[in-house]
C-alpha cells in the first residue's frame, strides 16, 4: 500500500466510479447498473458496464475490468500513484506528502533525472574526441547535425564505467542507476555500463522525460539494437518513439514506422508526425495512446514479408482503438529511410497521399496472390475478397468495393453483393452467438485466456461465482454464508480468496466489499477476472444462496472422495510395480 490507509479510504469514498467514468463515457442506467460504449475498444453497441453497487467496470466485448483507480490508470495511461493523484485532485483532497507513495515517486523522479543526465552525457560524448566514429556513422547515414541535436542522439564510449563514474560523480547512487536501467550487474555483483560503444537514441515520453535508450551497434554484430530494460520508468508497451515531437505536428495523422532510423529519416524529410513502437510489435496501449492525439494513422512498415505481416496485425490493433487506418504501399526500397534516400521526400509525400484505406489495402494484398486470368484462381480471389467485404461495417464502403471487385473479375456487382450479404449474416449470427454465450452461459465463458484463473471444477465454480457476487454487497448474506463454508473449500483458489476477504470484512468490520477493496489485494489480471465475475452475475436472486452453498459443499465432498480413491489406486499401482520388479 503506497498511501496511508485513511487517505485511500477517504479518496475512494469520494471517487464514485459512475461519476468518474462519466467524465469519459456517456452512460445510461440499465437495470442495477450503467451501460455505455467501451472506451478501450471500438464498438457500436454498448457492452461496457459500470456498477455503482460494487464500484467496478467491465466490458463484455474486450474483457477489461477493474476498480475506479485502474479505470483512470488505463484510460489516462498512468502509473498507480499518478492515477491516485488525479483522482485526489478531482475529489478535492490533498495527497499526503510524507507517504510512502511520495517516496516511490521520488525514486521514479531520481531514475528519470539519471536518464536525462545520461542522455546529456552521451550527447556530449558524441560531440567530443571519442565520438568521432559515431559522428561519422550518423552523418554517413544521412542525418544532419540539426537532426542529431533535435533527437538528442549520442554516443556511449567504449569501456565499462564511463557513464557510471560520471553519474556517481554527479551524486547518483548505484541503486538509482540500476533502477534507471543504465548499468548492469555482473555475475560477481560488480556493476558496469549497460551501453558501450554504441550510437545512442534516447527515448522520450509524451511529457518530455527521457525514459530509456536504444543503442545501435555501429558495425556488424548482435544485438543490432540494445534497449533499456523494462523498469518503473520504462514501459515498452505503453510508449512510442518520437511521440514527444509527433504529438504536436500539424499533420492530421501519425505515420507509424518500424524503426528508430525510419522515424528520424521521416522527420528530417519534413514528415514530423512519424512514430515507432519500441522494439516490440505494436500494442493496444500504444494504439490507444495515439488515439488521444489524432484520429488517423498511416502505416509505413517495411516492404518485406515481415513488414506486411506486421501491417496486418497493426491494422486490427489500430482499428480496435477507433483509429482511421491507411497503409502506404511502397516498392523499390525496403523501408522509409531507404526510400527517401533513393527517391527523395516529394516521392514519399506522394506515397503518403496515395496511402490506401485499410480495407482497400487488404483487397489489393489478396489480389496480388492470385492470377485473375485463370478461372479457378479468379473464383478463389472472389471468395477471399467477399469475405473481406463482409467484414466492413459501412454499407457504402461495401458497395464501392463490390463495384471494384466486379470490374476486376468480370462478375456482376449484384452477385458479389449478394455473396457478401450472405457471408455478413453468417458473421453477425456468429458474433451474436458469441456475445450470448459470454453473457448467459458462465460455464462456457470461464476465462480461457488466463491460465491462473481457469477453473478445474466448472460446476462448483459457477456456484462460487454466484456466492461472491451475492455476498460482496450484502452483509447479512456474507455472514450467513461464512458460517457454512470457507474459501479453503472453494474449487477455485482465487474465488476462495475473494470470499474470505468478503466474509472477514463482514464479520470483523461490518463492511461490505467493493472492487477497490479487492483491487488492493489481487493482481491486475485477477481483478479483471473478478470484474467479469461480478458483471456476469449481476441479477441473481438472494434466495438462491443456499443452493449455491450446497453445490459448493457437495462438489467439495465429491472431490475429496475422488481424490481419496485416486490416492488408493495410485498406491496399489505402486506396490504392484514393486512386486513385479522383485519377481522379475
Ligand atoms: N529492434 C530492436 N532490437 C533489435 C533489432 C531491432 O529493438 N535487435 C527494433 C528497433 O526499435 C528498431 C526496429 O526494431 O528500430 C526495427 O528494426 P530494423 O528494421 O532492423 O532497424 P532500423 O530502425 O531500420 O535500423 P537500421 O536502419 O539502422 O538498420
Ligand atoms: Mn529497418
Amino acid at each position: 500500500m503506497a498511501f496511508p490507509r485513511e487517505f485511500m479510504d477517504e479518496l475512494l469514498s469520494r471517487s464514485d466510479i459512475v461519476s468518474v467514468v462519466s467524465r469519459y463515457v456517456s452512460l445510461s442506467k440499465r437495470g442495477a447498473g450503467y451501460l455505455g460504449l467501451c472506451p478501450f475498444h471500438n464498438e457500436k453497441t454498448p457492452s461496457f458496464s459500470v456498477s455503482s453497487d460494487k464500484q467496478f467496470f467491465h466490458c463484455f466485448g474486450c474483457g477489461v475490468g477493474g476498480d475506479v483507480i485502474s479505470f483512470v490508470q488505463r484510460i489516462e495511461n498512468l502509473e498507480f500513484a499518478d492515477a491516485v493523484t488525479k483522482l485526489a485532485e478531482w475529489a478535492g483532497l490533498e495527497v499526503p506528502q510524507s507517504s510512502f507513495g511520495h517516496e516511490e515517486r521520488d525514486k521514479r523522479k531520481r531514475a528519470l533525472e539519471a536518464s536525462r543526465a545520461a542522455a546529456r552525457f552521451f550527447h556530449e560524448a558524441l560531440k567530443g574526441e571519442d565520438g568521432e566514429r559515431a559522428r561519422k556513422y550518423l552523418l554517413g547515414r544521412g542525418l544532419s547535425p540539426a537532426t542529431i541535436t533535435r533527437f538528442g542522439l549520442g554516443y556511449s564510449p567504449e569501456g565499462w564505467s564511463n557513464l557510471l563514474d560520471e553519474l556517481v560523480r554527479q551524486g547518483y547512487t548505484k541503486a538509482e542507476l540500476l533502477a534507471a536501467g543504465l548499468v548492469t550487474t555482473g555475475k560477481t555483483g560488480n556493476i558496469y555500463d549497460r551501453f558501450r560503444d554504441r550510437a545512442m537514441f534516447p527515448i522520450i515520453d509524451a511529457r518530455g522525460s527521457v525514459i530509456g535508450f536504444g543503442g545501435r551497434i555501429m558495425g556488424e554484430g548482435e544485438p543490432k539494437y540494445l534497449n533499456s530494460p523494462e523498469s518503473a520508468v520504462f514501459n515498452k508497451r505503453k510508449n512510442l518513439y518520437a511521440l514527444n515531437l509527433a504529438k504536436s505536428s500539424k499533420a492530421e495523422f501519425f505515420i507509424l514506422a518500424e524503426g528508430y532510423m525510419d522515424v528520424i529519416a521521416l522527420h528530417q524529410a519534413g514528415f514530423d508526425s512519424a512514430v515507432a513502437s519500441l522494439g516490440t510489435s505494436l500494442t493496444d496501449e500504444q494504439a490507444h495512446l495515439m488515439s488521444k492525439y489524432k484520429n488517423r494513422v498511416v502505416i509505413a512498415y517495411d516492404s518485406d514479408g515481415a513488414g506486411r505481416a506486421a501491417t496486418e496485425r497493426a491494422i486490427d490493433i489500430l482499428k480496435r482503438a477507433g483509429l482511421d487506418v491507411r497503409v502506404i504501399v511502397m516498392s523499390g526500397a525496403k523501408d522509409p529511410d531507404e526510400y527517401i534516400k533513393k527517391f527523395g521526400p516529394d516521392k514519399y509525400r506522394n506515397l503518403i497521399e496515395g496511402a490506401l484505406p485499410a480495407a482497400e489495402y487488404r483487397l489489393a494484398a489478396s489480389k496480388q496472390s492470385f492470377d485473375l486470368s485463370d478461372d479457378k484462381q479468379r473464383v478463389l480471389y472472389i471468395k477471399a475478397a467477399v469475405s473481406q467485404l463482409a467484414k466492413l461495417e459501412n454499407a457504402v464502403e461495401r458497395e464501392v468495393y463490390a463495384g471494384r471487385i466486379a470490374k476486376e473479375t468480370n462478375v456482376s456487382r449484384d452477385a458479389i453483393l449478394d455473396e457478401a450479404a450472405r457471408e455478413r449474416k453468417r458473421i453477425l449470427r456468429e458474433r451474436e452467438r458469441e456475445e450470448k454465450r459470454k453473457i448467459l452461459d458462465p460455464v462456457g465463458a470461464l476465462m480461457p485466456k488466463e491460465r491462473g484463473a481457469r477453473y478445474k471444477n466448472a460446476r462448483s465454480a459457477v456456484a462460487e461465482e454466484a456466492i461472491i457476487s451475492l455476498t460482496a454487497s450484502d452483509l447479512i448474506l456474507a455472514k450467513s454464508a461464512g458460517e457454512k463454508l470457507s474459501g479453503k473449500i472453494f474449487s477455485s483458489e482465487l474465488l476462495g480468496r475473494v470470499f474470505d476477504i468478503i466474509y472477514n470484512r463482514a464479520r470483523n468490520e461490518e463492511l461490505e466489499t467493493d472492487m477497490s477493496v479487492i483491487a488492493e489485494r489481487l493482481s491486475e489480471d485477477e481483478v479483471s477476472h473478478i470484474a467479469t465475475v461480478f458483471a456476469r452475475n449481476g441479477n441473481l436472486s438472494r434466495d438462491a444462496l443456499s443452493d449455491y452453498i450446497e453445490t459448493v459443499l457437495r462438489e467439495h465432498m465429491r472431490y475429496e472422495a475422488e481424490n481419496d480413491d485416486a490416492a488408493i489406486l495410485a498406491a496399489a499401482e505402486f506396490y504392484r510395480k514393486k512386486k513385479g520388479q522383485k519377481n522379475g
